[in-house]
């Protein structure tokens, strides 16, 4: 797809589509006067007719019969101009392009100056072609006929109009950026959605190797069973055992040009399926257990975009993958499992696979030394019903690195809110024979039992823990930059969390 940005009058404008963005109220927005000039009034009075106002996610499409350069103009509503927040912006991009697809227009033209009156040139531009190229995304690897359905659809052209050189250039660059970050979005997203027959732990691992061989600034160690066993990751070795897919260990590194000024290990949950295990999971909550590994995903999508970020901090990336699956081997509740440091961990239920894995993952993270430590894990469905899909749960032992996380997460807009790590709950997470076991009180408190759990492998690294269980799948579509499956949940944080520091 082609963006250009362009200075040119709205009855010059040539493309298949028009879209026009409205505040609520549209009378007296001046685009929207001379839009209606020139139909002689005809557009306000049959908008009326019809309901339309402006209101947020409203739409109205209008032939033009000739009165323009356009076939058909796309009102798009921005709701009150005093209540609008940068994520609008992210749907109304989504929504121009799902829009423009179903209207068959190749060539688009978007009239953006009304969010340039709220929003900077280049964050307009970010924020909107965020949600455009996010609603560009399908996954059709196992169905032909969408595939081609698709690409028979997608749009050519975008025709970015808007007023004066200094924004044009400010806008390709929020566009560019845009379309960066989503390179990464659609890694997260595309390993997510394929099938765990396929996406196996040897698969991430050449994944991993694809994207360290594409840059100097990359490199990357694996640790196979053996190696694992060497460095006696009893807990993440326990997990695999019952499955033939082997496990493995990913260390990603990112060194910088210039003198790094912090170090970060980022690390993720790389379950490629998540049976339960012995306690095995009822059938309607296994189907979409390909997820298990998003948080690592959510790893390799920030290392295909980091080298091209140019940031001077050294980032490590690190993920086991395994798959929690049942065998005559596989590990049993109320074994007890030993982690890398020797801590025992007593396995109540062998579905709490995820902190399990994570412990050997966290222990292998700070041996980097890192400055912060963040794990990003699809780890409980408690989560799902403390915060709902859309929500991602956030806890940790620093106040500060959770602070950044927030603002990061209100910049990238993806939705995260703490839940704490109370010291009287320590309780939740202790065991009868060993030194911690691997599920909380009963009925109670589930997502804080995991965090509580990871916080004994975190140490006195500041630390933090995202929850993603609920927001890095969907089998909704809530909005239009998202659709069936992976959401890429994660990246954009990590982006501006990594950015920001
Ligand atoms: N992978 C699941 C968590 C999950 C559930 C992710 C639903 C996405 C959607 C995790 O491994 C799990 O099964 N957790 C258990 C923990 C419990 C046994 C303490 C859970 O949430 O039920
Ligand atoms: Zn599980
Ligand atoms: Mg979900």
């Amino acid at each position: 797809m082609q963006l250009r940005v362009r200075s040119v009058a709205i009855e010059k404008a040539s493309a298949d589509l028009l879209i026009v963005p409205v505040w609520k109220g549209l009378k007296q927005q001046p685009e929207f006067q001379e839009l209606n000039e020139l139909w002689d009034g005809g557009l306000l009075n049959w908008l009326n007719q019809i309901g339309f106002e402006g209101n947020k996610r409203e739409t109205a499409i209008v032939p033009s019969f000739g009165k323009l350069g356009v076939a058909q103009v796309l009102l798009l509503g921005l709701g009150d101009r005093k209540r609008i927040v940068a994520d609008d912006l992210r749907l109304i991009g989504g929504a121009a392009y799902k829009k423009a697809k179903e209207l068959h227009a190749k060539h688009v033209a978007l009239l953006s100056e009304p969010f340039l009156q709220s929003f900077s040139p280049k964050e307009s531009a970010s924020t909107v072609m965020e949600g455009w190229y996010g609603a560009t995304y399908a996954f059709h690897a196992y169905h032909e006929e969408a595939k081609q359905k698709e690409s028979d659809r997608a749009v050519q052209e975008l025709l970015w109009i808007a007023h004066g050189s200094t924004n044009a250039k400010a806008i390709e660059k929020g566009a560019d950026e845009a379309k960066l970050l989503s390179q990464g979005v659609h890694v997260t997203r595309d390993l997510v959605n394929t099938i765990a027959h396929e996406m196996t732990p040897k698969e991430l691992v050449k994944i991993a190797q694809e994207i360290a061989d594409s840059s100097s600034r990359l490199s990357i160690t694996v640790l196979d069973q053996k190696e694992m066993e060497k460095k006696k990751m009893g807990a993440a070795l326990a997990v695999a055992r019952g499955a033939v897919n082997k496990p493995y260990t990913v260390h990603l590194v990112y060194k910088p040009k210039k003198k790094a000024k912090k170090r970060i290990a980022i690390v993720g949950k790389g379950v490629t399926f998540d049976t339960g295990g012995l306690s095995l999971k009822p059938s309607d909550g296994m189907v979409t257990m390909k997820m298990d590994m998003a948080g690592a995903a959510a790893v390799l999508g920030l290392f295909k975009v980091l080298p091209s970020l140019d940031l001077d901090i050294e980032v490590h990336g690190i993920f086991i993958a395994v798959e929690n699956a049942i065998s005559a081997e596989a590990y049993r509740p109320g074994d007890v499992v030993t982690a890398m440091d020797g801590t025992t961990i007593d396995i109540q239920n062998t579905d709490a696979e995820g902190r399990v894995v994570l412990a050997d993952a966290l222990l292998y993270a700070r041996e980097q030394e890192p400055h912060a430590l963040v794990d990003l894990a699809t780890l409980t469905g408690a989560c799902i019903v403390a915060l709902g899909e859309e929500i991602a749960g956030v806890m940790g032992t620093d106040a500060r690195l959770i602070e950044r996380l927030k603002k990061a997460s209100v910049q990238s807009g993806e939705d995260i809110w703490e839940l704490p790590l109370p010291d009287k709950y320590a309780d939740h997470v202790k065991s009868r024979i060993a030194n911690i076991k691997n599920v909380g009180a009963k009925g109670q408190a589930g997502a804080i039992a995991g965090g509580l759990f990871l916080k004994r492998f975190a140490g006195d690294t500041p630390w933090a823990h995202l929850d993603i269980a609920g927001p890095a799948f969907t089998d909704r579509e809530m909005r239009p930059d998202q659709s069936y499956g992976g959401t890429g949940f994660g990246v954009k944080l990590l982006v501006r969390y990594l950015q920001g520091l």
